[in-house]
């Protein structure tokens, strides 16, 4: 049976860490479907929806069973348009239990054909978050660890024409 799943989040910027969940989920399923959420409404993203999309799409280039899109919307509505019944999310540490056990359950409650499974993070990226990324490049701090140079490059571009705008 080919089987498919989505990996859901907002990628601003996508690093590292979620890098490892979907290469790791790439090897164990047939296809992954990143998506990454739209979320007009909320203008906290640092990136736009394209700049989100091109990051990942150019740092999931390597693997073949990978594809990206975007969604707006419930996940579970998005799933189903795309008869997908598997939803991957990576667990960093105990804090993200009880956010994504709630989040998993409204999701089962709303549709229960609908299944989310967790991979654990590497160990080495347990502690990345996006906005952590963001902080360390608006202090100046190299992030070469953390997210392909590419993204730190298009980090530091953002960061100086935020600087640069006229008040
Ligand atoms: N490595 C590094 N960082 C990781 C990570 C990993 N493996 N997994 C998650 N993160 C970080 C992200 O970088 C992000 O960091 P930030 O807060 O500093 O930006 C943070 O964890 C949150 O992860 P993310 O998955 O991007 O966002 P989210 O938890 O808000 O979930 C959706 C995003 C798209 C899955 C969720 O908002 C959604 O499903 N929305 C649609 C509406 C819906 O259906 N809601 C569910 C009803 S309960």
């Amino acid at each position: 049976m080919n089987k498919t799943v989505i990996y859901p989040g907002t990628f601003d910027p996508i690093t590292y860490g979620h890098i490892d969940i979907i290469e790791r989920t790439a090897y164990i399923f047939d296809k992954v479907i990143v998506s990454i959420i739209n979320k007009p409404a909320k203008s906290q993203f640092m990136f736009s929806v394209e700049e989100r999309l091109e990051m990942v799409e150019k740092s999931v280039d390597c693997f073949d069973n990978v594809r990206v899109e975007i969604f707006d919307g419930l996940l579970i509505e998005y799933a189903k348009k795309k008869k997908v019944n598997l939803i991957v999310r990576g667990l960093r540490a105990i804090t993200d239990f009880e956010y994504e056990f709630q989040m998993a359950l409204t999701n089962k409650r709303l549709a229960h054909t609908i299944e989310t499974v967790f991979m654990m993070t590497s160990e080495k990226h347990s502690y990345l978050s996006s906005s952590v990324v963001k902080e360390v490049v608006s202090y100046g701090g190299n992030v070469s660890e953390f997210v392909p140079d590419f993204i730190s490059e298009k980090l530091q571009q953002k960061l100086s024409a935020a600087y640069n705008k006229p008040i």
